[in-house]
């Protein structure tokens, strides 16, 4: 069976510059041979987590949809904002829902754990996110997934894409694109 990535942004917003940098990186994986998911998180029923609304109520159908896609993919590539220094709530409230246990009481820490991730970041600063990447990192690695060391993080984004969503500079497209090849290929190798 073929390698499946699933494709996570942490911002929604409909010009988003890390959806942009996030489809080349998918792109990328593709033409290596892989079969990639994009998820787009605001379409996903997703509250704020917090204790009691989850023993209240469970898990919302967003939650149980997200663990559902993240079982059926071996790999996750994530594009992660950069909002004060670190990555966005949105991103960072679907990964905790994602660890909660599943209605059936498995472990939904073990759907990620194990599996090869790949990260990339857009900002209109000069430092392309980086320092969301680093916090994001941590947080992968915590829930014991494996983070490739190929990354990208694109500065000065907002002046980076010409009208039809390609980077304009071919060394950053070569560069992009090879962070989704080398996930693909790592997850490949640890199948
Ligand atoms: C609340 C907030 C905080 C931000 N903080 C940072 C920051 O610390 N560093 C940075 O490079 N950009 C920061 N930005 C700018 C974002 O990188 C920029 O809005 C970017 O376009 C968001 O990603 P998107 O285009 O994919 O939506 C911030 C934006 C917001 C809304």
């Amino acid at each position: 069976m073929g390698v499946r990535i699933l494709a996570i942004n942490g911002s929604s917003r409909r010009e988003s510059l890390n959806q942009k940098l996030l489809d080349i990186a998918v792109q990328g994986a593709r033409d290596a041979g892989a079969e990639v998911t994009q998820a787009r998180l605001a379409d996903f029923d997703l509250p704020i987590y917090y204790g009691d609304l989850e023993a209240e109520r469970g898990l919302p159908n967003g939650a149980r949809k997200l663990q559902s896609l993240m079982e059926m993919h071996d790999a996750l590539i994530i594009a992660t904002p950069e909002y004060n220094g670190g990555y966005t709530a949105l991103l960072k409230n679907a990964i905790d829902w994602i660890s909660r246990p599943r209605g059936d009481g498995s472990s939904g820490v073990a759907l990620m754990a194990g599996k090869v991730a790949a990260l990339v970041s857009a900002s209109p600063g000069p430092l392309g996110g980086l320092r969301s990447q680093t916090g994001m990192r941590a947080v992968l690695d915590k829930l014991g997934m494996l983070v490739i060391p190929q990354a990208f993080a694109l500065g000065m984004a907002h002046e980076a894409f010409d009208a039809q969503g390609r980077l304009k500079d071919g060394n950053a497209t070569r560069l992009v694109s090879g962070v989704g090849e080398a996930l693909y290929r790592m997850a490949l190798r640890l199948g």
